[in-house]
């Protein structure tokens, strides 16, 4: 496949420091990456190190003499798939809410036909100033992307809004800003983790869903364009900040979730693998002394159940974990639950994970997805689910 190229302008930022990693992680996923610094960059960082790690020769003069037609100010902004500032200075913020061409980078900013995506940095009091305000309000107003910034603690020892946001939030906005935006003015709900449901006030039950594949469900749909909200059980996993994420720890914390949240989208995703059974609760600590002892278990509420049918006017999506007849056991819970799709999945291929064997099937299709990473499952998932939403819409059967 054809690498994407990035513009990666680098300006007089103390954050400028950070740029050797983001270099290595564009290239990481897979952008052809070409810098850009300004003259107050090169204070900061050597563009001997930024060329040895994007593998290209770092550019910061307009007047050297190049190839051609000497025109690379114009030419490098024709081949850009983007352009991304990181860090972005207040004085370069400045510049563009002025249209400024004084350098290089101001004149591929001015004669770009790709989005440009500007993650600032800089101290709180900069970021706070009011003319900083004023220029970044009208660079947005002018169609220019921001990426952050995190607020936290800051070089300069001052904490607030101002550094430069999180790696991994930049990479779902460059994703986000150069891929289809499918999901545009979409509200998609997901439930994702293990519930855990208390034995006594020490011991518990829970099972093995990771919170893997709501993680990456989340993050594809943020990056087509959704407002992705998150009911999050147990999971090692981080969610990025631009997904909001509800915490329901048990069965019944998730039931009251995903029924108060469920009305405000557009498209429900069980992901979560939540306690069909839950143990009586003893109080204090079950002593330790007999040689066995039992636990009684009693039926929990089939959320996913009652939400394919008290809510059938929404796009609702299941996972049917299975340890034997896939595909049977999926269709009747397709049907039973009164579900749009189903997501089948060996619990052995599957449960707790990176890689998995899936099968989509609703009323229409059963697509068998060969092993792969549950991040490459999570778009083929989410396509699929854009275009039987677009299919059902079409037969005015969906709000
Ligand atoms: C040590 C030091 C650190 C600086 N850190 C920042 C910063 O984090 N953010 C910022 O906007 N400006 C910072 N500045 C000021 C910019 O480097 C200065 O405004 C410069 O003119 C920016 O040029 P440029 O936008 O062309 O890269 C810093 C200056 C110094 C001396």
């Amino acid at each position: 496949m054809l690498k994407k190229k990035i513009l990666l302008g680098v300006t007089g930022s103390i954050a400028a420091y950070k740029t050797a990693e983001l270099i290595r992680l564009l290239r990481k996923h897979n952008f052809f990456v070409q810098v850009v610094l300004t003259k107050s960059a090169k204070q900061f960082v050597t563009p001997l190190t930024l060329q040895a790690l994007s593998g290209n020769p770092v550019l910061e003069n307009m007047w050297e003499p190049t190839e051609g037609n000497g025109m690379e100010h114009i030419n490098l902004a024709r081949t850009a798939d983007l352009i991304l500032i990181a860090p972005a200075s207040g004085n370069f913020i400045a510049k563009l809410s002025n249209g400024l061409a004084d350098d290089l980078l101001t004149n591929l900013c001015l004669a770009r036909s790709c989005p440009l995506l500007v993650a600032p940095a800089m101290n709180v009091e900069m970021f706070n100033n009011i003319a900083t305000q004023r220029n970044i309000e009208t660079i947005k107003n002018d169609g220019i992307v921001l990426s952050g910034p995190d607020s936290g603690e800051q070089a300069c020892g001052e904490v607030g809004f101002g550094r430069l946001i999180n790696f991994e939030s930049m990479m779902l906005d460059i994703k986000k800003i150069i891929s289809a935006q499918i999901f545009l003015n979409k509200k998609i709900l997901i439930s994702s983790g293990a519930t855990l449901e208390k034995i006594d006030e020490a011991r518990a039950i829970t099972n093995l869903s990771s919170g893997l594949m709501g993680l990456n469900l989340a993050k594809i749909a943020y990056t087509m364009g959704a407002e992705v909200t998150v009911i999050l059980g147990y999971s090692n996993y981080e969610f990025p900040p631009c997904i909001k994420t509800i915490k329901a720890m048990n069965h019944d914390e998730m039931n009251k979730s995903i029924s108060s949240n469920i009305e405000k989208n557009d498209i429900y995703i069980s992901a979560a693998a939540i306690s069909d059974y839950k143990p009586n609760y003893t109080k204090g600590k079950i002593k330790k002394g007999k040689e066995s002892i039992s636990l009684e278990l009693k039926k929990t509420k089939d959320i996913l159940s009652h939400v394919g049918k008290d809510f059938s006017h929404k796009l609702v999506v299941g996972f049917a974990a299975e340890s034997e007849n896939l595909i049977e056991n999926a269709r009747n819970k397709l049907v039973s639950k009164n579900l749009d799709i189903i997501i089948a999945n060996e619990i052995k291929n599957s449960m707790g994970k990176t890689k998995a064997k899936m099968v989509i099937i609703d009323q229409y299709e059963e697509k068998h997805l060969p092993e792969a990473e549950k991040e490459v499952q999570s778009k083929i998932i989410l396509e699929h689910i854009f275009k039987f939403f677009s299919r059902v819409k079409a037969h005015d059967t969906i709000n």
